[in-house]
């Protein structure tokens, strides 16, 4: 297990996780390919509809044998083959918390029938009574706090509900867009889960992880990362964003580079500009509260501070 550690290694999944002596991963993200006819280098994303939901079972339980006793497994998938990943898991022994929707903005057109905008997210714990969940960690200003002005709202802010809206799938013009990887998750939404459901030195395991999205949002965490991926090719690209992303500096005078991606990933969140936030005092104060509850490391943040460090991160 040492040997995979923070590192992007490439191989069937099944099989190197097969290997593994004890369960060594506190936290699981799973984004198989859906069997719906992607366009990957290696693997043939259209096989029979049997031999997926064997080959589904194979992979979910190699996972499972690796997952420490109080971790939590979230899996992406489809419509196609939702029910089956939940009968499975029910099968292994997992236990649903949420039945998450990520319903994205630019769903692909159709001409017969609604355009698909979203994927289902399960997110699953070994043991209903023992797992890690930060809620300050991801609370968000509700509308009562943002909106109306309303003195009963929660000060801590509110849970995010069950469906995602706030993350866009990365599309082609996107910044984060890396080109070689035909279904590249948003870090935003990684973001979201291992801050809920990890700590810092955690170790998240991604037995798919494609362009390493899983990896680069776990090492701005501070989190250890596991990443398994079939193509060389793909490995070989995963492997340079995460070292571009090492080399980066943090480029602001008050917060350093883990509060940076904090901020950034609060901001993402609230899904408002950076500059309405700067020029209305009560929201950025908001902001500023939400963001010192987020870190939850006793230091005090002025709003200055906040817009300062706004202001570096969407120059
Ligand atoms: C849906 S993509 C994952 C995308 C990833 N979440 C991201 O943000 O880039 C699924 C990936 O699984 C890989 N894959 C398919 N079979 C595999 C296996 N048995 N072991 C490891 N990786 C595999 C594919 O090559 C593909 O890159």
């Amino acid at each position: 297990m040492q040997k995979l550690l923070n590192k992007i290694t490439c191989g069937d999944c099944i099989k190197i996780l097969d290997k593994a002596r004890k369960p060594f991963a506190d936290l699981i993200f799973a984004d198989p390919p859906f069997n719906i006819g992607y366009k990957y280098d290696k693997y043939n994303d259209k096989v029979k509809c049997k031999n997926y939901i064997a080959w589904t079972q194979d992979w979910m339980a190699a996972c499972k044998k690796v997952l420490k006793p109080h971790g939590s497994f979230y899996i992406a998938i489809g419509d196609e083959y939702a029910a089956n990943v939940k009968i499975i898991a029910d099968e292994l022994g997992l236990f649903m918390r949420n039945w998450i929707i990520w319903h994205y903005t630019f769903g692909q057109q159709m001409k017969k029938k609604f355009a698909r905008s979203h994927t289902h997210i399960f997110y699953f714990v070994n043991d209903k009574n023992n797992f890690t969940f930060n809620d300050l960690a991801v609370r968000v200003p509700s509308d009562r706090q943002l909106i109306y002005n309303d003195r009963r709202a929660n000060p801590v802010g509110k849970m995010p509900d069950d469906v995602w809206h706030e993350y866009s799938r990365v599309c082609g013009t996107f910044k984060e867009r890396t080109g070689w990887h035909p279904c590249q998750m948003p870090e935003s939404l990684l973001k979201r889960i291992i801050s809920a459901s990890s700590d810092p030195g955690d170790c998240v395991l991604d037995p798919f992880c494609g362009s390493g999205t899983t990896a680069a949002a776990a090492y701005q965490l501070a989190r250890n990362y596991v990443g398994l991926e079939i193509s060389q090719e793909y490995v070989e690209n995963a492997r340079k964003r995460l070292s571009r992303l090492k080399k980066q500096q943090p480029a602001n005078l008050f917060l350093n580079s883990t509060e940076l991606n904090e901020l950034k990933r609060l901001l993402s969140d609230i899904r408002k500009p950076a500059k309405q936030i700067t020029e209305d005092k009560k929201l950025l104060e908001l902001l500023a509260n939400q963001f010192a509850l987020r870190m939850n490391n006793h230091k005090r943040y002025s709003t200055a501070e906040i817009a300062a460090a706004l202001k570096d991160i969407t120059d």
